[in-house]
């Protein structure tokens, strides 16, 4: 026994001091001992990974984009919030690029493109395109198609779009997330997502704009922000069923939907619906329960709920009204928490 446990002692000992040598050790592979310390012509230091030296394209060629290569990442990001026109964009990706497979796009807070135009970026790649805060209304078809192959992240938050082209977006197979939210699109197509297996989040919020079609086929959707659009109707049945088990999210507050059909949307465990602000007169129980069954959260605050017998089945004994959010109020204001559950005992 008493050998054992030395034997165990050794073991650790061992171990322990193992990993502390790999990271004295200049010839282990991990990321730090991969990078070299490269001074630039600028005199500045740079780490930079041995056998891999980029060489941005000429500075003046692209001014006033800017070229700016992450060592930790190994990846080379471009950001042109200061160009000046359309016409400037286009001409600085006719510069030589020493290479085209960039990691970001970046366009901040920019008044001057209102079009990206079509074959704009000129054959040079990008992983995430993210323009933000800007007049930018319009994404014309092949804007981004040399993007086809490696874009994950469309990133279009607080623009003024008003023409993108949804139909493109099954050219891009590795898309993870499409953000949207905050623009001026007037109708979405949801259609035009169909199939997308690398989707996690998609935000079309805040467009005020008419949703038609259903988001299906989406196996791996995690979050949909549909919310401050306007739906206006009832939510028909299979209107988000995504095959997904990773769903989590639902947003689909202030908008104008008056009524949910049974089987609208996909029933996974502990799924978090947000129904705020819209025209629900009822939360019908045939829509509602599985959702509240399966472990989910429903948001109905302010909504004029009529709460009559209809409503009954969240006062029952599994005490599903636990899981409806306690703002959740009938038109008259009263929270659905402070109604006392005999009021439904003729039911
Ligand atoms: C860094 O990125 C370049 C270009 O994508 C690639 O050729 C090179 O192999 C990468 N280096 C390392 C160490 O990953
Ligand atoms: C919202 O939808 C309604 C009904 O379809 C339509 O009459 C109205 O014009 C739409 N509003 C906007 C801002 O598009």
């Amino acid at each position: 026994m008493k050998s054992l446990i030395i034997l165990l002692l050794y073991i650790v000992v061992r171990s322990v001091s193992g990993q502390l040598n790999d990271h004295q050790d200049p010839t282990h592979k991990d990321i730090y001992s991969q990078s070299k310390i490269h001074v630039k012509q600028d005199g500045r230091h740079q780490p930079e990974y041995y056998g891999y030296e980029p060489t941005c394209p000429d500075a003046d060629d692209i001014a006033p984009c800017v070229s700016t290569y992450d060592s930790w990442y190994n990846a080379t990001d471009l950001e042109c919030s200061a160009v000046e026109s359309e016409e400037q964009l286009k001409q600085i990706f006719k510069a030589d690029f020493p290479f085209k497979n960039f990691h970001q796009f970046n366009l901040f807070s920019n008044n001057n493109i209102k079009v990206l135009e079509a074959g704009v970026f000129n054959g040079i790649s990008f992983e995430i395109i993210n323009i933000y805060a800007t007049d930018l209304e319009v994404v014309e078809l092949h804007a981004l198609d040399s993007c086809y192959e490696t874009a994950t992240e469309i990133d279009l938050y607080y623009n003024n779009i008003q023409y993108f082209p949804f139909d493109e977006l099954s050219l891009f197979p590795k898309l993870r997330n499409v953000y949207i939210s905050t623009n001026s699109l007037s109708v979405i197509q949801a259609d035009a997502f169909y199939g997308l297996t690398a989707l996690e989040g998609l935000d079309i919020s805040y467009n005020n704009a008419d949703i038609v079609g259903t988001f299906q086929d989406l196996p791996n959707l995690q979050r949909i922000y549909l919310d401050s659009n306007n739906i206006t109707t009832t939510i028909p049945a299979q209107f988000i069923k995504t095959g997904s088990s990773h769903l989590s999210f639902i947003g689909l507050g202030h908008n104008n939907i008056v009524s949910v059909e049974p089987g609208a949307f996909d029933i996974v465990d502990s799924l978090v619906i947000n129904m705020q602000d819209n025209s629900l007169s009822t939360l019908d129980e045939a829509t509602w329960r599985p959702y509240l069954e399966a472990g989910g959260t429903l948001s109905a605050v302010l909504n004029p709920l009529v709460c009559g017998c209809d409503i009954a089945w969240l006062f029952a004994e599994d005490q599903l009204l636990e899981q409806v959010n306690e703002y959740t109020t009938c038109s008259d204001g009263e929270r659905l928490q402070d109604l006392v559950p005999s009021i439904f005992d003729n039911c």
